[in-house]
């Protein structure tokens, strides 16, 4: 699959990001199984802990509007190399698709592309057992 379109749009929202703390704006762009896009961008606070990445974010927005068959992330940002999603994230689209495509792209054009089922295996394996036995 051509993930430019989704590259697109990540850096798209990216102009959305609040991150006054960082400096370190953040675009994410998700696609669902059916050809749907939804975005997000990162949201800092005052108090740090609070900041919501740009992948949790444009979950979020997909779920609000009813999606959650996810097929791929992209995720935008500057520097030299592509960020990869950090653990939280990783957990969170683990939810809806362990076996999600992660395209991570500078604004440059570097380019790296991962499964989300290599960054974080055994997502959740045991959780939730003993209450689902009682
Ligand atoms: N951030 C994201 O939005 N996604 C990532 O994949 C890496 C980190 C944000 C959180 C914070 O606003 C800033 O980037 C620096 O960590």
């Amino acid at each position: 699959m051509n993930y430019n379109q989704l590259i697109e749009a990540a850096t798209t929202a990216r102009r959305s990001a609040y991150a006054p703390y960082s400096q370190f704006s953040v675009g994410a762009a998700l696609i669902t199984k059916a050809g749907k896009i939804y975005t997000g961008c990162n949201i800092e606070n005052v108090s740090l802990g609070l900041t919501i990445c740009a992948e949790r974010s444009a979950i979020a927005t997909a779920i609000a509007q009813g999606s959650k068959d996810f097929d791929a992330i992209a995720v935008v940002t500057a520097g030299k190399t592509p960020a990869v999603p950090c653990g939280a994230c990783r957990q969170v689209m683990a939810e809806f698709n362990p076996n999600m495509k992660i395209i991570a792209a500078t604004v440059d054009g570097e380019v790296q592309e991962f499964d989300l089922a290599e960054l974080l295996p055994f997502p959740a394996q045991g959780i939730l057992e003993g209450l689902r036995d009682v």
